[in-house]
Parts: structure tokens; C-alpha cells; sequence
């Protein structure tokens, strides 16, 4: 399956950027075909301004060229995987952003929806699933990416997993990356 896979952290060489690698490999290996779009190494700016804010009386405004550009890489693929470091309990800014800005009136949602049927959104995280637990955060994410932003936008199959402990020690890491690493080849 052709999968797109946003990634959204700083720096390339990051652990995010490992579990990347791990992830696309592990895809490759069940023979998927991940393309990368690596949203802050390609300058990807994330502020909506006024020549893609929707136009409600008109679902079939042209937007910017960097939209309709990400628009054809989406189109192109047949899945979509999110994979990020959260960041106060949700995805990163760029990635709110390319969502905003992308996922649009009359293409994503609206009168017309996307194509893909499947989507992963993989944070990695610090805090344990314990702690995501005791205070809803893991419920309020699945609430907020799977329900309120996939399957709005029509992907039927789609779901949340975590990585936590990703400031853990070595050992943790090196298990973090094997998980990655199964979840390509199981996706
Ligand atoms: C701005 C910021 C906010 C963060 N918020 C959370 C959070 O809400 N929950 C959590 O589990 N980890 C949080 N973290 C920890 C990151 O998830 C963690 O640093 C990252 O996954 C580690 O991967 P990296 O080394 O590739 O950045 C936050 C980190 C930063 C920088």
C-alpha cells in the first residue's frame, strides 16, 4: 500500500526521526511503499491565511499552490500515518497546521471526502500510559484525531497508538523502535 507518512518534529536525527526510520523500514519489509513528508525540513508553514480559509458558498475554491500541492502528494497514497512527538497533549503545531490548511472545505470534508480508508496517527511520548489514563488524555486524543478529524474527513480505518517513554533509558528506546518497527510491518 502507498503511505504517506507526515512527519513533524525539529530535527531529522531526533528520536522521533528514529522511530521513523524504524517505522518505514517495517513498512517496507510487509511490502508497503511509505513516502515521506517531513512538514519543518520542507518549510511546510503552518498558518492558514486567507487564500485557503474554506469559502462556505463555494466548495470548489482553488486553493494556494502549497495546498494543492500537498493535496496531490495525499492523493498519490493510499494511506496516511501521522507520526510525532506529542506536545501538551496533542500533535505538534505544523501538524495542526498541514491539517487546517490541507484537509479542506469540499475536498477533505464537505461536500467531497478523502479517498483513504486508512490511518495511524503514532505519538511518541514521555509519559506513561498510566499517566495518560489518569487524566484523559489518551481518551481526549483518540476523541480529538480519530473521531473528530479522520473519520470526519471519511477514513473509516483509522487509530491512535502511543510510544511512551521515549526519555527513558537506552533499553526503553531500543524497545520503542522494535515496537515502531512491528506497527510498519502489521499496518
Ligand atoms: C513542547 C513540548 C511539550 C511536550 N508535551 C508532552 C506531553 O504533553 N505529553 C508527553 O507525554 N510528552 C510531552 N513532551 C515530551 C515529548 O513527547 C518527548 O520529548 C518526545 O517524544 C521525545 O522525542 P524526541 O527526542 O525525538 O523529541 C513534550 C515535549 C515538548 C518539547
Amino acid at each position: 500500500m502507498k503511505t504517506l507518512i507526515i512527519f513533524d518534529h525539529p530535527r531529522r536525527d531526533s528520536f522521533c526521526g528514529a522511530v521513523l526510520d524504524h517505522f518505514a523500514a517495517g513498512l517496507r519489509e510487509a511490502g508497503h511503499q511509505p513516502e515521506i513528508a517531513d512538514l519543518r525540513a520542507e518549510g511546510f508553514d503552518p498558518r492558514l491565511a486567507p487564500e485557503d480559509e474554506p469559502d462556505w458558498g463555494n466548495s470548489r475554491k482553488v486553493y494556494s499552490p502549497a495546498v494543492l500541492v500537498e493535496q496531490e502528494r495525499i492523493a498519490r497514497n493510499e494511506a496516511l500515518v501521522f507520526l510525532f512527538p506529542v506536545w501538551w497533549w496533542s500533535v505538534p503545531a505544523t501538524t495542526k497546521g498541514w491539517i487546517d490548511r490541507v484537509w479542506n472545505n469540499g475536498w477533505a470534508y464537505g461536500d467531497r471526502k478523502l479517498a483513504q480508508h486508512k490511518a495511524l496517527f503514532l505519538g511518541v511520548a514521555a509519559s506513561d500510559a498510566d499517566q495518560y489514563a489518569k487524566r484523559g488524555y489518551d481518551v481526549a486524543m483518540q476523541t480529538q484525531l480519530v473521531t473528530g478529524i479522520a473519520k470526519y474527513c471519511g477514513i473509516e480505518e483509522s487509530r491512535l497508538n502511543f510510544l511512551h517513554g521515549a526519555l527513558g533509558s537506552e533499553a526503553d528506546r531500543l524497545a520503542l523502535l522494535n515496537r515502531a518497527q512491528d506497527l510498519g510491518r502489521s499496518f
